[in-house]
């Protein structure tokens, strides 16, 4: 254990207990308790940098839509041509016959990269999506 960690315990009921210990098995061999709480703990800290209004974030947008659907591959490249400060990498993987799945990744201000996602979901046609939001310039 590195030198730098600091200590402290904590009380929890015992069925809440027995449901981490899932929790860590669940995460595998190479994390135990301790680094799944600190996980834990980090993802709650991003989760509220991220919420702060004028923060940096970076956003990772998934989506998913039928590319038959008309217009929609194009009003979806006229959306990242429209924001293309923000764009960062976009990745096109073809499912099946009629499906496409794209990984849009974004960089700005937390409220711009929540409107261009919102603009890109609420495109006719486009199925099912969710956004990610990672902060940046901040140690974790
Ligand atoms: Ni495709």
């Amino acid at each position: 254990m590195k030198n730098d960690l600091m200590r402290f315990s904590v009380a929890m009921p015992e069925e809440l207990l027995v449901q981490f210990d899932q929790l860590v098995a669940r995460r595998g061999l190479a994390k135990n308790r301790s680094e799944v709480v600190r996980d834990l703990v980090r993802e709650a800290l991003v989760e509220q940098k991220c919420s702060a209004p004028g923060s940096i974030v970076m956003g990772t947008l998934t989506i998913v839509y039928n590319h038959h659907s008309s217009d929609l591959q194009e009003k979806l490249h006229t959306i990242q041509h429209d924001y293309f400060e923000n764009m960062v990498s976009t990745v096109h993987v073809h499912v099946d016959a009629h499906t496409c799945l794209e990984v849009i990744v974004l960089r700005g201000e937390i409220g711009l990269v929540q409107d261009i996602s919102n603009l890109i979901l609420g495109t006719k046609g486009v199925q099912t999506g969710k956004l990610v939001l990672t902060p940046t310039g901040q140690h974790l």
